[in-house]
């Protein structure tokens, strides 16, 4: 489906970034199923917890650029901010298994996870600013909660890409497992959470993550001042160097 790929294993969605030929880079038909995949397993009452990863030894390159620019021209609505609106409000446990690389978007929606198990080569990057746009999905909030405002501000203003163990050592992840058993491992444990009591599960969750309101508030900012900084011309000629290069 799109790009992305849905199984379920007793009560754990699985949902598979997988576009390797480009390095899993989200396209607006990937979040439109990836929004679809989250509402039908919030529906679902047979299923507990979503596991996310993604194949070809690559999480994702973040938002297809190519895709994006298309759309940002026909003037048509950004679904990129929907899917980071509708991860953000989801109410049941994620897990995300992250192999090689996590970039943009690939990145900022681990903060709406829950429990993040990396590939000691995993490396991280939110390279927003040098790109003349702006942190979204949250992360300008989440992050500096997160890991502190010291290392927030080396990632996203400073933009320094960071590896798995300083991801590891900063909070963001929960454990380094080797690229052959990542998968394994994030599936026992998203079934670990799975067969704990539904209610008390779902309920410490939200507790734990804090009022959605807020989180989707500094979404809808961010996403206003992100359409503004995409019309500057540095942001401009960002996109279009990509998009040149790949031609
Ligand atoms: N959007 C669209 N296409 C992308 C992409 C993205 N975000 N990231 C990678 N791709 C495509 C490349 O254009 C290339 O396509 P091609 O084979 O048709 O030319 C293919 O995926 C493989 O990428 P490539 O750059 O050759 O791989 P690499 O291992 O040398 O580098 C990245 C991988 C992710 C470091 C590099 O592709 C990159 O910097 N991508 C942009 C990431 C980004 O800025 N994302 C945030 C956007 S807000």
């Amino acid at each position: 489906m799109n790009d992305v790929a849905k199984a379920r294993a007793g009560a754990v969605m699985e949902l598979t970034l997988d576009r390797p030929e480009k390095k899993n880079a989200l396209t607006s038909a990937m979040y439109s199923a990836l929004i679809d995949a989250l509402d039908e397993a919030e529906r679902d009452d047979t299923i507990a917890a979503v596991l996310i990863s993604g194949t070809g030894g690559v999480f994702s390159a973040g938002n297809d650029i190519a895709d994006f620019a298309a759309a940002v021209l026909r003037g048509e609505d950004i679904v990129a901010g929907d899917f980071v609106k509708r991860i953000a409000a989801f109410a049941k446990p994620l897990v995300a298994a992250v192999d090689g690389l996590a970039v943009g978007v690939g990145c900022t929606m681990l903060l709406h996870c829950d429990l993040i198990y990396a590939a000691p080569s995993a490396r991280f990057s939110l390279p927003f600013v040098d790109l003349g746009l702006l942190p979204e999905a949250g992360s300008s909030l989440l992050l500096p909660r997160r890991v502190g405002m010291a290392r927030a501000s080396a990632w996203l203003l400073l933009t320094e890409t960071f590896g798995a163990e300083e991801a590891r050592d900063a909070g963001l992840v929960n454990a380094l497992v080797p690229s052959e058993s990542l998968l394994a491992h994030a599936r026992e444990k998203a079934r670990a959470l799975a067969a704990k009591p539904r209610a008390a599960l779902l309920e410490a969750r939200r507790f734990l993550r804090g009022d959605s309101k807020d989180i989707l508030a500094r979404i809808d900012a961010e996403t206003a001042a992100f359409e503004e900084a995409l019309k500057t011309p540095h942001a401009q000629a960002a996109l279009a160097a990509f998009l040149n290069k790949s031609r």
